[in-house]
């Protein structure tokens, strides 16, 4: 079974706990946060005020991906504001073995992510210290973007490296990923679908939500 992460990027921020409602009432599992710095990535998002705000109403998981320089001096923030998870870039953390402590210090999970054109040989070294790896399919910063497929054998090999260490890690897929193409990325080994533009631009996101359900029934 998937477990789905809508992306509040493409929330309406003026009306943003009652669309988080919307997503949590379709039986979302988790609520994918994601901040951005305007260095790491081209554009700025939100911090831990707002992650803060949500907590007070919304019991999903929240998973926070942290597209920012120097993870290490917000990590705190984030975990005192609700963080369930904390995913942070591999191509951020020069000391990432010591950012992974760092989080899993605070009791709650950590994740990493790799952009496109980073090998998952960047964290098989990591890879038992973590709970989640999250697999970038479009370049980070926007929402909206197209699927990129050269992606599919990343996860397959990402899974493979899972599988033959025995590791019981999740693999999350994080870009241009809606109901038509879900198929293909949980085939390859995903198990934690974030979709942004697919569920808070449709028209019914409870009937987005089954259709992403539906279609990734293998
Ligand atoms: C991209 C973000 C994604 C984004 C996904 O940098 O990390 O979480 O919101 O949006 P869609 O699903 O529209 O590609
Ligand atoms: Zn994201």
């Amino acid at each position: 079974m998937i477990k789905l992460a809508p992306s509040i990027l493409s929330a309406d921020f003026a009306r943003l706990l009652e669309d988080v409602k919307k997503v949590e009432n379709a039986g979302c599992e988790y609520l994918h946060i994601d901040v951005m710095d305007g260095h790491f990535v081209p554009n700025i998002t939100l911090g831990p005020a707002i992650v803060k705000s949500l907590r007070k109403d919304v019991n999903m998981v929240f998973d926070v991906h942290l597209m920012i320089e120097n993870p290490d001096l917000y990590i705190q923030e984030f975990a005192n504001a609700g963080a369930d998870i904390i995913t942070v870039h591999q191509e951020a953390c020069t000391h990432l073995h010591r950012t992974i402590q760092n989080i899993k210090s605070l009791g709650i999970k950590a994740g990493v992510s790799l952009n496109p054109a980073t090998p998952i040989e960047t964290i098989k070294h990591v890879i038992e210290d973590i709970d989640m790896v999250l697999i970038m399919t479009v370049n980070p910063g926007f929402g909206g973007q197209s699927f990129i497929k050269s992606m599919i054998p990343k996860i397959y090999d990402l899974k493979k490296m899972i599988d033959d260490r025995g590791l019981n890690v999740d693999i999350q897929v994080d870009g241009g990923i809606n109901p038509n193409n879900v198929i293909e990325v949980v085939k390859a080994g995903a198990n934690i679908i974030v979709a942004g533009s697919a569920i808070f631009n449709s028209e019914n996101i409870s009937e987005t939500v089954d259709k992403f359900r539906e279609n990734s029934k293998i």
